[in-house]
């Protein structure tokens, strides 16, 4: 069996985790790269001096960690520059906070082609790689560059955006060109996939074959769909045992026999926090019932704090959750608890089952893992009900969800109120409808699908495309 080498702007913690204290898609490459053996490769969030000098390595079994540090150029550049002011608000449909200047972009492309000059070495000729998400689109070209010959897959983890909105990148072209280097290139959803071969189609002149295959710039490649998963049975595992934790003892306590409503995102703008805490505000306007019972928990991590955009974002969540508290709170209760920290996963499998809410509601969102670990936390004898954006990828697998448009303060309050009021059956049966769908498509099914059709690589022209 071939090794897998995984390469990622952030790697896992390389010391042995508390268990709980790890997220899921961290938990699912760790067993890919321990059963076949392997290599994560990335950044160690360390800024130095010098980029990327010499990986250090630490083994682990049949597992190498190598990772580099960046100084604080490529920082700036790479990351904080390119890859989180142009390609994620861009991506993110959020044109009005893109900014685009081309050192950011020779930054990125720099510390691409540092990343493969540093991974090249540790190659071996039978390797897959496994390259993720928007950080590092170039790596396949890249890699190509120094005479890499391996099979190259790439999976995006956030949306990728239909033409019209990619045509603003100045570099557009370029980017998509880096795409097609790859092997197989992956997507959480159809519309995604959909939105990329419409460029190839209408921008670059390509082709577009049977079984996803897609011809331009003189290369092939294979498109799929594979929306990621979760650790279904640990999610339900760690949920039913957290329960009697003292943690969600004492949060079931403060809550005075009312219902829990709750949230789980980076503080980032494309979470669609600040309309979320409206439509929460319009419940309580439309539906006094609730004043004084109902509570809502956000726990919102502070993220990419130093970008100006997330900034603005917390002081404006800050303002909207003072705002409701301040119009509805009494003395004994207040509405809104808004949290500018992070649990560990166990701890928030408790949290998700005490919740009669779960309320995702991004503007856009590649998959949305939170809407799928609360789904899973449920006690099946009595189970919440998920509120879930149409423009989370994870709509598509989640019908039985409540689907909402968050830019409908009212449609959002109204099926607040149609989760809060659902019958027990009701709730078991959408519940169950999802359940299954997410032991059906777990986390491994995701890595083991992508790991598949990586492997059958290279993927001639003559399958399936017009000539
Ligand atoms: C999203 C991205 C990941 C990223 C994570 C945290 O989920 O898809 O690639 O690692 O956010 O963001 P950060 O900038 O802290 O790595």
């Amino acid at each position: 069996m071939s090794r897998l080498v995984v390469v990622s702007n952030r790697v896992a913690p390389v010391k042995q985790p508390r268990p709980g204290s790890q997220g899921g898609l961290a938990v699912g490459i760790l067993a890919a790269l321990r059963d076949r053996g392997g290599i994560w490769f990335g950044w160690n969030g360390n800024i130095s001096e010098q980029s990327a000098q010499k990986p250090s390595i630490v083994s682990a079994g049949r597992l190498t960690y190598a990772t580099v540090d960046l100084n604080q150029t490529d920082y700036d550049e790479y990351y904080f520059g390119f890859a989180n002011r142009s390609l994620w608000p861009l991506f993110h449909y959020r044109l009005d906070l893109s900014e685009f200047n081309r050192r950011d972009y020779e930054g990125y492309r720099r510390t691409n082609r540092l990343f493969a000059s540093r991974l090249r070495p540790l190659l071996e000729p039978d390797d897959l790689i496994w390259v993720h998400d928007y950080h590092l689109i170039p790596m396949a070209e890249e890699l190509r560059n120094t005479g890499c010959e391996q099979r190259l897959g790439f999976f995006l983890h956030i949306p990728w955006p239909t033409p019209q909105v990619l045509l603003a990148l100045p570099q557009h072209r370029q980017i998509v060109r880096a795409m097609c280097t790859y092997d197989v290139v992956g997507f959480q959803t159809e519309s995604d996939r959909k939105a990329f071969c419409s460029y190839i189609l209408e921008e670059a002149g390509g082709l577009i074959g049977d079984n996803g295959l897609v011809r331009a710039f003189g290369r092939t490649v294979k498109t799929g769909v594979f929306p990621i998963g979760i650790d279904t049975e640990t999610v339900t595992r760690f949920a039913a045992s957290a329960v009697d934790s003292r943690t969600t003892q004492r949060l079931k306590s403060s809550l005075g026999g009312g219902d829990l409503l709750i949230g789980v995102d980076r503080l980032d703008y494309s979470k669609g926090l600040t309309q979320r805490l409206e439509a929460f505000e319009h419940l309580l306007e439309a539906y006094p019932e609730h004043r004084g019972h109902i509570v809502m928990l956000q726990i919102a991590p502070p993220s990419r704090s130093d970008v100006p955009e997330y900034q603005q974002i917390q002081r404006e969540l800050e303002a909207v959750a003072g705002r409701v508290n301040g119009r509805y709170a009494e003395f004994d209760w207040v509405p809104t608890r808004y949290l500018n920290k992070g649990f560990n996963r166990r701890t928030l499998c408790g949290f998700f089952r005490t919740s009669k809410v779960g309320f995702v509601t991004p503007l856009r969102d590649g998959m949305n893992l939170v809407a799928k670990e609360y789904v899973a936390a449920q006690d099946p004898k009595d189970p919440g009900v998920l509120v879930l954006s149409r423009f989370a990828g994870a709509a598509n697998e989640l019908p039985e969800a409540l689907i909402v448009n968050p830019f409908d303060t009212e449609g959002v309050a109204e099926a607040l109120q149609h989760a809060l009021t659902m019958s027990l059956e009701e709730r078991r049966e959408r519940w169950q409808a999802m359940y299954d769908q997410l032991c059906r498509h777990d986390i491994t099914a995701w890595r083991e699908s992508f790991i598949e059709v990586l492997t059958r690589a290279p993927y001639s022209t003559r399958q399936g495309l017009p000539n």
